[in-house]
């Protein structure tokens, strides 16, 4: 039996532990608004001991001086024996004491809710405000696609006179969705007294029901930005609760781009760049001081959406693709039989694919159809063409906000989205999806912008930072580039 020494507000208590063994698990009173995957940084602590070596998360998160002075990630760490923990001062300068650190101020005082407003999935999840942690999540369709798979879509058809309708319907998914994960977490709408909610700028524009007009077309002038508390009436909270919306960046770039933005690091010095994949790629980069932003209409694809199989990542959906032995094996979401294919999986058939030659590199596939081993699931020719169309996007928008950059060398690219969460960096970049020069950097981050919400949530200071950086960030038009059109051909092969 192993022993680890905590150190927590002046107390000191020991703890007995198998090695090896996690220390997320070991100091389960820490919180992981990033679920553990290492980039909220929220779960810092100072350790010295028999621990693992710091993972590429950690190097990206902590400076050189702090990973000397035994500053860690507790979700990155493993315990190999013995070992000594502080907690609560870790994140000040090596000299500080717990006194000289402010404790963080949540934005309520009993348990609040972080909401992903995205184009075609809504996510939602419970915090405890006083511990920080997650309670419960869950997620669900947005019923607006029934107005339009993506953004313009639903833009126009409020802009005919469905307004009301998008309004409506998506304030009841958000309000049966909230109230089922509260239930989940076994609690009435009295016990919740804040929420964040983030989301694109036309999706907030059609929640408050506003006048789109002026956002989808040129000039793109925003009649609001957001970036304050509004009345939490669709929601199923205490009354008088307000919900936080963090400042939009653009027309085209949303609160869920600065939240993403802010998970990663942005608003902290080091050459960074954020890509959100959704229906509306938004990509960020931080090169020096400067703060650069861009949206991509990558369409669906990537949530498997218009696609003869293609499924969001629910269970059944097949996440991941490779070739063993000649054969194509897979897996699917929670393992169960396979229902459809997730924008991850479509990802990796397609690098398999090019390996076989059964999918040329300017997008031809060698048959009308193409079966994914043994099941029913196929691909067709258009379905290539729609993935070679987001995929296109994306690499564009990276090149254009690398060109724009006076020193383009970031050194992490975090791939965030639900689709970003499964995906396989070397696929990615079999497929050409990712410049060359950000590869060794790039990393899965999971859904960024709800980690984002959630520490916006917990940390009230944070909605001046959310603010600060949407306000400077820059946004480049890719539309107005004189080059584009060739850029998006030349990037629609697979490489
Ligand atoms: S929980 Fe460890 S970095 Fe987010």
């Amino acid at each position: 039996m192993s022993k680890l020494i905590l150190n927590q507000n002046g107390v000191r208590r020991k703890i007995d532990f198998s090695s090896p063994t996690p220390l997320s698990t070991v100091l389960d009173m820490l919180p992981h608004p990033c679920g553990g995957k290492g980039f909220c940084g929220k779960c810092r602590v100072r350790i010295m001991g028999k621990i693992s070596a710091p993972t590429a998360a950690e190097r990206t998160m902590l400076s050189r001086e702090q990973l000397r002075d035994g500053v860690r990630l507790a979700c990155q760490v493993t315990l190999n024996g013995d070992a000594q923990v502080t907690v609560a001062d870790t994140a000040a300068p090596a000299k500080a004491t717990s006194s000289d650190v402010p404790r963080k101020k949540p934005l309520g005082e009993k348990y609040g809710l972080s909401i992903d407003l995205g184009t075609t999935t809504i996510c939602a999840a419970v915090f405890d405000l006083q511990t920080g942690k997650r309670c419960t999540e869950g997620s669900a369709a947005n019923p607006q696609a029934r107005y339009g798979a993506d953004v313009l879509s639903r833009v126009e058809s409020a802009i005919q006179g469905n307004g009301n309708e998008l309004s409506r319907c998506i304030r009841h998914a958000l309000f049966d969705l909230c109230a089922q994960v509260m239930m989940t977490a076994k609690l009435a709408p009295g016990d919740v007294d804040a929420a964040v909610l983030v989301g694109n700028t036309a999706m907030l524009y059609l929640l408050f029901g506003l006048d789109p007009t002026g956002i989808s077309t040129s000039p793109f002038q925003c009649d609001t930005l957001f970036g304050d508390f509004y009345p939490a009436d669709f929601l199923p909270v205490r009354r008088g609760t307000k919900v936080f919306v963090p400042r939009c960046i653009s027309a085209f770039l949303g609160a869920d781009a600065a939240a993403a933005a802010l998970a990663c690091g942005l608003h902290r010095p080091g050459d960074r760049m954020v890509a959100d994949l959704g229906t509306n790629g938004e990509i960020l980069l931080r090169s020096g001081n400067e703060l650069l932003g861009c949206s991509c209409a990558a369409g669906p694809a990537f949530e498997g959406v218009g696609l003869s199989c293609g499924s969001p990542a629910v269970d059944g959906a097949v996440r991941s693709v490779l070739l063993s032995g000649g054969r194509t094996v897979y897996e699917t979401v929670n393992g169960t039989s396979p229902t459809g294919i997730c924008g991850s999986g479509y990802t990796d058939w397609f690098a398999c694919l090019r390996k076989t030659g059964e999918l040329k590199k300017d997008g031809t596939l060698c048959a009308d159809r193409v079966y994914l081993g043994d099941t029913p699931l196929y691909l067709s020719q258009k379905d290539v063409r729609a993935f070679q169309l987001a995929k296109s996007a994306v690499r564009t928008g990276m090149e254009y906000l690398l060109r724009s950059s006076l020193d383009a060398a970031p050194g992490s690219l975090d791939i965030a989205g639900s689709f970003g969460s499964a995906l396989s960096m070397r696929s990615a970049v079999a497929i050409g999806l990712i410049p060359p020069q950000l590869t060794p950097v790039a990393r899965a981050v999971g859904n960024a912008a709800a980690t984002g919400a959630a520490m916006v949530l917990l940390d009230d200071s944070l909605t001046q930072t959310a603010y600060d950086l949407a306000s400077s960030t820059k946004t480049i038009p890719l539309a107005d580039q004189p080059d584009f059109s060739d850029r998006l051909c030349d990037n629609l092969t697979l490489e």
